[in-house]
């Protein structure tokens, strides 16, 4: 295990203000977070909204135009040296050596990170057994799969045990199966260090991150708990209901339980006289219970009531949505579309 800094009070990672231009194209504009220890955090956005570059920055690859990074209270621009022992790095497209065999390759870099020989062969077993690398690990890199490689990379990333993980897109590419091992894989590491991983695919985030980052076009756009999020992107709760009976006075009915509940689209009866109702009220507490009181009562009919969930992609395409309304809304501030945005 990587040994902490002294000031080991400090977030796994602090990012103040950061940015970073390349020539023209701001890739990163003034985007602060903070990652805790131990945390697990996602980090989403569009297509070239500045992830990799973020990333880049915090591993040192890359110096910021401005702003702060730190890794475990260590500052990335004045100690480089020292916050790269503190890092397990996964590159996009993680370049490996082609010619090198699994375990040859893992032992030169756990060497390399100052593991000593003595710890380093148990330590290789572990984590050979931990990515499910075990039966490759004689094989040259260039032969295995792209799966392989991916768990290679993560395998070189938990090698030392380092307090903080950066993991550019690590399931890019892999099968559902793979997905959920690399998926468990990352969960049987919660708690010991801190991650940030970027991702497309928004339910493997939400089954594996304490808490989502979403940037946009290089500004920080929305971070929280993915409830917290829907609630605070999407602005309210919706439950789908199906019912029979009059409509006369459902409203008042509705507005009885909650004021701000609203019948939001009603779908034709079928054969049973049973229509589907969407409501949706800014109320983020459960009516689940109120709400069957007052309907089955009387001559209406209550056949099913479901608080709908909303995914995670529809938070992120609302909070982009948003923050790109909200970049265009400055005058003079005239940003492409989304969608049509710097490649
Ligand atoms: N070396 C570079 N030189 C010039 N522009 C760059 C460079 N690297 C990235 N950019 C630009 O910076 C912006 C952010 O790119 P970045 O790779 O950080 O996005 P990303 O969020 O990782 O996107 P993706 O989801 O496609 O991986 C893009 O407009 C990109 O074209
Ligand atoms: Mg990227």
């Amino acid at each position: 295990m990587v040994s902490l800094p002294d000031n080991s009070a400090a977030p796994a990672i602090e990012v103040r203000d950061l940015v970073k231009s390349y020539g023209g194209v701001t890739a990163v504009s003034r985007v602060s977070f903070a990652v805790a220890r131990g945390e697990i955090v996602g980090f989403l956005g569009p297509n070239g909204a500045g992830k990799s570059t973020t990333m880049r920055i915090l591993t040192g690859c890359m110096p910021a135009t401005s702003g702060y990074a730190a890794v475990c209270g260590l500052s990335v621009a004045a100690r480089a040296d020292e916050v790269k022992r503190l890092l397990g790095y996964m590159p996009e497209n993680n370049p490996l050596p082609e010619d090198m065999r699994v375990s040859e390759y893992l032992h030169y870099r756990g060497r390399l990170k100052e593991i000593s020989r003595k710890k380093l062969g148990p330590r290789l077993d572990e984590v050979l057994e931990l990515c499910d690398l075990k039966r490759v690990r004689h094989r040259i890199i260039g032969t295995l799969s792209k799966g392989f490689r991916q768990r290679v990379g993560i395998a070189e990333c938990v090698l030392a045990e380092p307090p903080v993980i950066i993991m550019d897109e690590p399931t890019i590419g892999l099968d559902p199966h793979q997905i959920l091992i690399v998926r468990d894989l990352i969960a049987s590491l919660r708690g010991r260090m801190a991650m940030i991983i970027s991702s497309h695919i928004l339910p493997e985030i939400e089954m594996t991150c304490d808490r989502v980052i979403i940037i946009n076009q290089g500004r920080l756009v929305a971070q929280g708990t993915p409830a917290q999020l829907r609630r605070e992107v999407l602005g309210e709760a919706r439950y789908e209901l199906e019912l029979a009976g009059p409509d006369t006075g459902l409203a008042a009915l509705l507005a009885g339980v909650e004021p701000t509940l609203k019948i939001a689209a009603v779908a034709a009866p079928d054969a049973d006289g049973f229509r589907r109702l969407t409501l949706t009220t800014a109320n983020a507490a459960e009516l689940g219970e109120p709400l069957l009181r007052v309907l089955a009562s009387g001559s209406r009919r209550v056949r099913a009531l479901t608080r709908l969930r909303p995914a995670l992609e529809e938070v992120f395409l609302a909070a982009t949505r948003q923050g790109w309304e909200a970049a265009n809304a400055v005058p003079g501030n005239a940003r492409p579309r989304p969608g049509n945005e710097p490649v």
